[in-house]
């Protein structure tokens, strides 16, 4: 555009609050986003390959490496003892995770060695052919098994408690208890695990990891290379999907990539293949959750009373902070006068379990949400009448208090609610489903509306801080950076905005760039839904600053007052001169105004004690609720979603365009979780699902046939976060869990819905179908 015409518009392009496209969507789509692997190889660039454990938990007897040497092409092979550094890459401090193992193996699949080779080809080829001597040791991968074998802890448990819940349930008048299993997750990302290493002089590296913490790979990298932080620089432009899976997962390959780069002096690659990716990284937890809550005849709690136990893994990872974030939401959006949570993460012989879009919070959620519905079944009301009798009170109320005695300020899910009932017209088809299921004999059909409260922030408070490095150049045009990465939700785009804001200028003026250790450092995980929310601050802090000393400029030059000067769109405006925006920056420059600046953010307010289990460790909630209806087939327990709508909060929305597509994105994710994805271990400890041919992600022919998605557009934070906006990343999974209480419903029809179906998650049609001849050997014996 030229520059007059683009100068004289009287608004600026894509501010804040803008429905802006994804600034790579066109190269996502055509194929010129670059990813780390499609990033110009260094000359000599050599690539790697792990060589794993196919016993689940064994010691280590010997290790004969001979054959994998001699394989052509292969320049090194690595083994745990030749790290300089520490062999450990445990996130949580533990020391519980080597970054190769030494003595002993925990899982089937973890990694002994790593093969350096000429080409990726000849790395895994030469990996198969170690000759490792075991000692089998008893292994139990799952979570009954482990319950049944000691339940050894991988980390300490949580116990969230307030009133007296035992004395409750006992003078409840009605009384339930109960027991389901929510699987796991595989994360699928499209971009699997990569790092490229590059040696720099003396002990530098650099690192590029598909990594959603640079900072921790790091300081990983560091660790186990024997070098301070500093020597160690890692960047990332984009990953093709991270959803928790890169937050700590991406160390291993980080680790690996650097020590070889280091001890070869070449670069070198590591891009493991899909099925030693499923094989060697974590995955959401499962987990068995055991209930018990006391109601009366409206269906109104009176006391809950739950055990969460996850499969964990061999290690302990972020599985602390996930089993406590499971009981941070087994309360959803009702308020339980008396309430007593505990957490068991259970140590088990299987890959180490990781953060996955909800940390723990939809697992924990969907238990909450099963007293709902058994409640429900029990009294023959609609579980959305129970639903409306439980909710957290409005502010003043005396039920507004939670399990981790933070109170509920800022509760809208009454409103929420009640416009996505009417504009669903939830109450009409529900009546005409029930008509449907008493005359149709195969097909069955279901309808569900349930909610969904969030808290946003990490709960280890430390995290909650973030950094930007803002540089604005002679010729108006501004450089952005931050902590935060960029896995496809946006998050570049959002801070661009952000800052495009505050220049009042048009966002093509803002570069966007690589995230890199080297530019903003310290930073938290892009994680907890909170990049906009932390990152979005750091730069807004950033631009203030240098905003400050353009006033204090443009004060002592032309001897105005500061309230007279203002950035208005493309220009500042000093007394009543309008002066084009690069025009001003470079008398500023030409004046040794310093056009550069450091902003940094922590989240004020939020405070945790987790001996206590007391605090406020969530800085506001984000609320949503959808309603899904399907159809069941009776006879093979195939299904179908016909329709969703769902209304979700993201309070003023950043950007409506990318925050639609977040909640869109997560609900079908969170569909995936609650019905076809399935995790499978085999008796050896195996895990069977590793490809796309045996593990089942939802399809674009799975999506629901109609798909009504709408933000709250009254929605503001409460509180003052950036632009009031609130965080959207992970709260709209859990909106899926309409879909598979809408399965519960259809199912229940076969047997008159006087029996809760209790369907485990994932609802396969296996599961559906075995469910309805569960309800119909129950109904004729
Ligand atoms: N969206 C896309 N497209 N890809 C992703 O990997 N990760 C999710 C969510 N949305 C993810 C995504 C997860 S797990 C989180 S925590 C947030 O994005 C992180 O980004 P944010 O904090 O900037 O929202
Ligand atoms: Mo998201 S699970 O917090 O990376």
């Amino acid at each position: 555009m030229d520059q007059s015409t683009f100068e004289d518009r009287k608004t600026i392009s894509a501010p804040m609050h803008a429905s802006l496209r994804h600034d790579s969507a066109h190269k996502h789509v055509t194929g010129t986003a670059d990813y780390i692997d499609d990033m110009p190889e260094p000359e000599g660039t050599l690539h790697a390959a792990l060589g794993m454990s196919d016993r689940a938990h064994a010691d280590i007897l010997s290790v004969d490496l001979s054959a994998v040497k001699a394989y052509p092409g292969v320049v090194l092979v690595l083994t745990g003892a030749d790290m300089p550094g520490v062999n450990d890459i445990s996130p949580s401090g533990c020391h519980d995770e080597p970054v190769l193992a030494e003595g002993k193996v925990e899982f089937h699949g973890q990694a002994i060695f790593c093969v350096i080779a000429e080409t990726r080809d000849s790395a895994r080829r030469a990996a198969r052919l170690a000759k490792i001597d075991y000692r089998d040791l008893p292994h139990w991968t799952d979570v009954t098994d482990t319950l049944a074998h000691g339940a050894a802890l991988v980390t300490e448990p949580l116990t969230l408690k307030r009133g007296d819940a035992e004395a409750a349930l006992e003078t409840a008048p009605h009384r339930l208890k109960g027991q389901m299993r929510v699987g796991g997750q595989d994360h699928f990302y499209l971009e699997g695990h990569i790092a490229l290493a590059i040696p720099g002089e003396d002990d530098e590296v650099t690192v590029w990891s598909s990594t959603q913490h640079p900072s921790e790979v790091q300081h990983m990298v560091g660790h186990v290379l024997g070098v301070p932080s500093n020597a160690v620089t890692v960047q990332v432009r984009r990953m093709g999907g991270g959803f928790g899976g890169k937050e700590t997962q991406s160390n291993q390959f980080a680790a690996l990539a650097a020590v070889s780069a280091k001890k070869l002096n070449r670069a070198v690659k590591f891009r493991p293949d899909r099925d030693e990716d499923m094989t060697a990284t974590g995955k959401r937890h499962d987990f068995l959750i055991d209930y018990e809550a006391g109601y009366d005849d409206e269906g109104r709690i009176q006391a809950v009373k739950a055990n969460y136990a996850a499969r964990c893994g061999y290690s302990s990872d972020l599985s602390g902070p996930v089993t406590d974030r499971a009981l941070f939401h087994a309360d959803n959006a009702y308020f339980y006068p008396h309430v007593l949570l505990t957490s068991q993460p259970l140590k088990t012989h299987t890959v180490s379990n990781t953060a996955f879009r909800g940390f723990g919070g939809p697992q924990g959620l969907v238990g909450g949400e099963r007293i709902i519905e058994e409640i429900a079944y029990a009294l023959g009301k609609d579980p959305l009448e129970i639903r409306k009798a439980n909710f957290y009170g409005l502010p003043g109320s005396d039920r507004v208090l939670t399990p981790y005695h933070q109170t509920v300020e800022d509760n809208i899910i009454h409103r929420i609610v009640d416009e996505l009932e009417t504009s669903s017209n939830y109450q009409a088809r529900r009546q005409e489903i029930l008509a449907f299921n008493e005359t149709s004999r195969v097909i069955r059909k279901g309808i569900a509306l349930t909610p969904v409260k969030f808290g946003i922030s990490f709960t280890a408070t430390w995290y909650n801080q973030a950094g930007a490095l803002v540089h604005v150049y002679q010729d108006g045009s501004i450089h952005l950076n931050h902590g935060g990465t960029e896995m496809g939700q946006g998050l570049f785009t959002k801070v661009a905005q952000v800052l495009a804001d505050a220049f009042q200028v048009d966002i093509s003026r803002v570069k966007i760039t690589a995230t890199t250790t080297a530019k903003v450092p310290n930073t938290s995980a892009t994680a907890a839904s909170s990049g906009s929310d932390l990152n979005g601050m750091a730069a807004y802090d950033a631009a203030r600053q240098i905003k400050q000393r353009l006033v204090a400029f443009a004060v002592e030059k032309w001897g105005v007052a500061p309230e007279d000067v203002a950035f208005v769109p493309h220009h500042v405006r000093v007394g009543d001169a309008l002066i084009p925006f690069a025009d001003f920056v470079k008398q500023a420059y030409m004046a040794r105004v310093q056009l550069s600046a450091a902003g940094f953010y922590k989240t004020p307010k939020i405070h945790w004690d987790r001996a206590k289990g007391m605090g406020t460790p969530f800085y506001y909630f984000a609320y949503g609720a959808s309603v899904s209806e399907v159809s069941i087939d009776t006879l093979t327990g195939e299904y179908l979603v016909d329709r969703v709508d769902i209304l979700h909060d993201v309070g003023r929305s950043l950007n409506p365009a990318i925050d639609k597509g977040q909640v869109e994105g997560a609900f079908v994710q969170g569909m995936g979780w609650l019905t076809t994805e399935e995790l499978w271990w085999d008796g050896k400890g195996r895990l069977r699902t590793h490809a796309p041919s045996t593990y089942k992600i939802p399809l674009a022919s799975d999506r629901p046939k109609i798909f009504n998605v709408k933000l709250a557009e009254w929605a503001e934070a409460a509180e003052p976060t950036i632009g009031r906006s609130k965080a959207v990343g992970e709260p709209p999974f859990m909106l899926a869990v309409s879909v598979l209480e809408a399965l519960s419903m259809a199912v229940a029809s076969t047997a008159g819905y006087c029996q809760c179906p209790k369907l485990d998650a994932p609802a396969t049609p296996e599961r559906v179908l075995m469910a309805i001849e569960r309800l119909k050997a129950r109904k004729e014996g």
